[in-house]
């Protein structure tokens, strides 16, 4: 049988742990050809124990704030492959503080890599997508600013309200190309950004704060990167053809409770 992406060339950021290695995951395991970009050096080891699954997954150094690195990987996997077919615009960071006490230097690195990271890959990859009249965007949002949240999230939920009005707007310009522009909106997922944050608040016990976050979603536990990973399957895919412009929610119904207090991310 073959494999629902074999063939496909996929280029996610973010790509050495978290949500973009589990999207890289699950995409290499469809068949597709894998290119994790990012900024940690340790996304060589992820690209390998990928490799040692039998998969195809090579690893780049990238940095989303700055578009020519952006453009030098991209160029460099189209020489090899003649195309890109699904970019994952993954790559996140999020820093909890209240709104007077949040420097202008930290919300602008947040707005660099969570907005400008998505715009800066979108730049640099969509031209070959047009040329091949064939192309997959998935942006990672969140169901933080778009839904919920929390205090201390003024800018990481800025970014991620950010990133609909984009996915929107970039869908309905290339919608004609066979190009589809789609946002996911997670709510909690274990991943090393949760875990931190987690040891944060927390420092002598940080696994009570995840079994906390556990106790106020309806499905009781987090989500894993590979349950995250099927979505950006599916909207990677040919199964997901005729949706554009949308924000899928992969949340565990953390966001169904009208009543009970909850924290989200
Ligand atoms: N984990 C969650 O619960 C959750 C929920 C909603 C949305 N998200 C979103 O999912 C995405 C991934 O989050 P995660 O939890 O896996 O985070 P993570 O911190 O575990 O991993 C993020 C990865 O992005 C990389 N990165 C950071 N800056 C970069 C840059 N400039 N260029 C390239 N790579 C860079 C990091 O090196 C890291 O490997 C983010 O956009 C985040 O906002 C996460």
């Amino acid at each position: 049988m073959t494999k629902k992406l074999e063939n496909k060339v996929a280029f996610v950021t973010g790509a050495a742990m978290g949500n973009g290695l589990g999207a890289a995951t699950v995409l290499a395991r469809h068949g597709a050809i894998v290119n994790l970009v990012d900024v940690n050096p340790l996304v060589s080891d992820s690209a390998e124990k990928l490799r040692g699954e039998g998969l195809l997954a090579e690893s780049h150094i990238g940095d989303v704030t700055d578009i020519e690195s952006i453009r030098a990987v991209a160029k460099k996997i189209v020489e090899k492959y003649g195309k890109i077919d699904i970019l994952v615009n993954n790559a996140g960071v999020a820093n909890i503080i209240p709104f007077l006490e949040l420097s202008d230097e930290i919300r602008d690195r947040m707005f660099d890599i969570n907005i400008k990271g998505v715009w800066n890959c979108s730049k640099a990859i969509l031209p070959y997508m047009i040329e091949n009249h064939y192309g997959k965007i998935v942006n990672m949002s969140s169901v933080t600013g778009t839904t919920v949240v929390d205090p201390g999230e003024t800018a990481y939920g800025t970014t991620k309200a950010a990133i609909w009005g984009f996915t929107k707007a970039l869908a309905i310009e290339v919608a004609k190309q066979n190009i589809t522009v789609n946002a996911i909106c997670p709510g909690y997922i274990l991943t090393p950004m949760v875990q931190g944050s987690a040891r944060e608040t927390d420092p002598a016990n940080p696994q009570r704060v995840i079994d906390g976050i556990a106790a106020g979603i309806p499905m009781e536990r987090l989500g894993t990167t590979e349950e995250l990973g099927d979505l950006v399957a599916f909207l990677s895919s040919d199964e997901s053809r005729y949706i554009t412009g949308t924000q899928i929610v992969i949340d565990g119904g953390s966001t169904l409770p009208e009543s009970g207090s909850m924290g989200h991310h």
